[in-house]
């Protein structure tokens, strides 16, 4: 890796566009492969790898518009499930879409993409994810070993600053249908994030179980906590208008630790594969 970072730092200095060109798809094509990541564990803390990021946004910088020939993809599934034969005559309209892996990010084996999903540069997606139906897994983000992404669930991309640490989530997480994960949060280890629950850096989580609010600090993202299960909730508003006319602000709440009764709930796919 430190060789590749020393590669990118002398060629962006020289700037000279063939090189450029070709330093920028040796670092595209180490983050497919998952030899370099965006960001990673070291020792139970998540680090950015600066440069990698600045290297994608360098990657952005130099590259001109130019056509892309449309390319006619493969697909893996099930033979018992083939493609259905739709023709004109049966009036339906069909319009074209799909899911698209961009290039400079990382999928592991056993990950099943669901169409329409988008993954972006830089993201790392480990072993045994589902990615389900509008699901994004937003720039950079990091994706841990069989999370499961339900429909429309966001992983926001962060990108700019390249100081800034990714979205983080941990191995063995359920994010429900529906939910939005931006501006670095942190997902430990086998938490469940209910149906619509929302989470950036500005939002505070009650944990019910301890009684404290859970928020972002200077140097530290918005953490949930292993084995967290949080649910979509609210809190009154305690200064100002809101609190004479009793409104209310979403509030996340962490309702309990994951137990035998959460895996039931949340087991859905396994017979899908
Ligand atoms: C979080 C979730 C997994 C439930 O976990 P669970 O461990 O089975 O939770 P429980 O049923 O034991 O609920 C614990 C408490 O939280 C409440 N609760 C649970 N989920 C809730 C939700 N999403 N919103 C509001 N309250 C909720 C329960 O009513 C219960 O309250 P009580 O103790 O006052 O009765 C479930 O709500 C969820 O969001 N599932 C994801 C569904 C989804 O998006 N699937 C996508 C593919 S279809």
């Amino acid at each position: 890796m430190q060789d590749l970072k020393n590669i990118f730092e002398e060629a962006a200095k020289k700037d000279e566009r063939e090189n450029s060109h070709k330093v920028f798809a040796r670092i595209r094509y180490a983050l497919e492969k998952g030899e370099i990541r965006t960001a990673q564990n070291a020792n139970g803390k998540w680090v950015v790898n600066t440069w990698i990021k600045e290297a994608i946004l360098w990657g952005f910088r130099m590259g001109a518009l130019s056509e892309i020939p449309g390319k006619s993809w493969n697909y893996f599934d099930k033979d018992t499930i083939p493609v259905q034969d739709i023709n004109l005559d049966k009036g339906v309209r069909l319009v074209p879409g799909g899911s698209s892996i961009r290039s400079g990010c990382y999928v592991a084996k056993g990950t099943v993409v669901m169409p329409p999903s988008y993954i972006n540069i830089g993201a790392y997606v480990d072993e045994g994810c589902m990615i389900d139906s509008h699901a994004l897994v937003g720039s950079c983000a990091q994706v841990g070993k069989n999370v499961h992404l339900s429909a429309a669930s966001q992983i926001g991309g962060v990108l700019e600053p390249v100081g800034a640490l990714p979205v983080i989530i941990e191995d063995n997480v359920f994010i429900g249908g529906n939910c939005g994960i931006y501006e670095g949060t942190i997902i430990k280890r086998n938490a469940v994030i209910g149906t619509g629950v929302i989470l950036n850096a500005a939002t505070p989580v009650f944990d019910n179980t301890t009684g404290e609010f859970i928020k972002k600090m200077d140097e530290s993202p918005l953490t949930i906590p292993e084995n967290a299960v949080v649910i979509a909730g609210s809190r009154p508003i305690t200064s100002g208008h809101g609190k004479e006319k009793g409104i209310h602000v979403y509030c996340p709440v962490i309702i309990k630790y994951r137990d035998d009764k959460t895996g039931k709930s949340i087991t859905l796919e396994d017979t899908l594969r």
